[in-house]
């Protein structure tokens, strides 16, 4: 018989000396939970791809963010679905549109949230493209432009920070100086850098409405396929002043998210998109998986790949399992 010398499994004997020994320890601290806001009063239109997700109005959207500050989650995202689009999305440049509008009553109902916007013009252009669209394409540098105007519009509401999603050349770097400009030197932004054109958008574009209503985003989000062009995008928004690097979807590509934490020092963010929460979802309800298990694991990954912010649907629920 075979007597081995190394014996790892002594550190997993019990409860105790796996804490001792754990790697990667998954906290409320990490969590961005993303909202969606609609027009209206006491609205609450449930997701029916994202089960305990809702397009809520602007009241309904402040008693949600209590909850929210409650569980003891840091920060949200908020997704803005207004009533009118139009071809270069106008609502979204506003500072009237929903997105201002609800930053500022969270502002004012729950002072302590802290708020990141999706800087984005796809829930608000009548193509659902995410800018200008000239000759069938987006147009790059006018979509800079709408851009700057857009993001000043949030900081005026009170964002803390902008995140801007839409792939654009240059945008980081013409985001900094539209807020460098207008006296907005302290908000951050956190890029979605490495944004890949992925069919895991699905149930958030029906939860948006914000699928392109011709073609696809090919142009601009990255092909899946592609590990090195991921550096490449993130090495242009830390040099154009990223302060957080985001990379989406989370699961297929934490192979990214690790490549992405070894090459740079700032903070990584990885977005646990709607698909991966609605495939978890859906088979728990089918009784096929132990959905809190399920749910803490794949966040765990995400983190142990190298993240240090999630952002997830599930970070409700993981509040409150981790507080159990
Ligand atoms: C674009 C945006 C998208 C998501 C976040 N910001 C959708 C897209 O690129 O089509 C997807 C988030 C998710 O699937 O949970 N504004």
């Amino acid at each position: 018989m075979f007597t081995p010398y190394y014996r790892p499994r002594r550190l997993r004997r019990n409860e105790n000396i796996r804490r001792m020994v754990r790697e990667t320890q998954l906290s409320v601290n990490d969590f961005i939970y993303p909202l969606f806001v609609v027009e209206g009063k006491q609205v609450k239109n449930p997701i029916p791809s994202m089960p305990g997700n809702f397009q809520l109005s602007i009241d309904l959207l402040v008693e949600e963010v209590k909850e929210v500050h409650q569980l003891g989650i840091p920060a949200i995202i908020l997704f803005g679905i207004p009533e009118h689009k139009d071809e270069v999305g106008s609502d979204s440049m506003s500072d009237e549109g929903i997105i201002q509008r609800a930053i500022r009553a969270i502002k004012e109902a729950v002072p302590e949230m802290y708020v990141i916007t999706d800087v984005c013009f796809c829930e608000y252009t009548s193509h659902g493209h995410c800018g200008v669209v000239t000759d069938g394409d987006v147009d790059n540098d006018a979509t800079l432009e709408n851009l700057q105007r857009q993001v000043i519009t949030h900081a005026k509401a009170g964002a803390d920070m902008v995140a801007p999603s839409g792939m654009m050349d240059g945008m980081v770097g013409a985001i900094r100086e539209a807020l460098d400009d207008n006296g907005f030197e302290k908000i951050p932004i956190m890029s979605y850098a490495a944004k890949y054109a992925s069919a895991f958008y699905g149930p958030f574009r029906d939860a948006a409405e914000s699928a392109p209503q011709f073609g696809d985003r090919r142009t601009y989000q990255m092909d899946p396929a592609n590990a090195r062009e991921a550096l490449y995008e993130v090495d242009l928004d830390v040099e154009e002043g990223a302060d957080i690097i985001m990379v989406k979807p989370a699961l297929p590509y934490l192979d990214i998210i690790r490549r992405v934490r070894d090459r740079v020092d700032l903070p990584v963010a990885a977005y646990n998109v709607s698909g991966e929460f609605s495939m978890v979802k859906a088979a728990a309800q089918l009784g096929w998986i132990d959905e809190k298990r399920v749910a803490l694991e794949m966040l765990t990954s995400i983190k142990r790949a190298g993240a240090d912010i999630i952002l997830t649907y599930y970070a409700k629920d993981a509040a409150r399992w981790l507080a159990e």
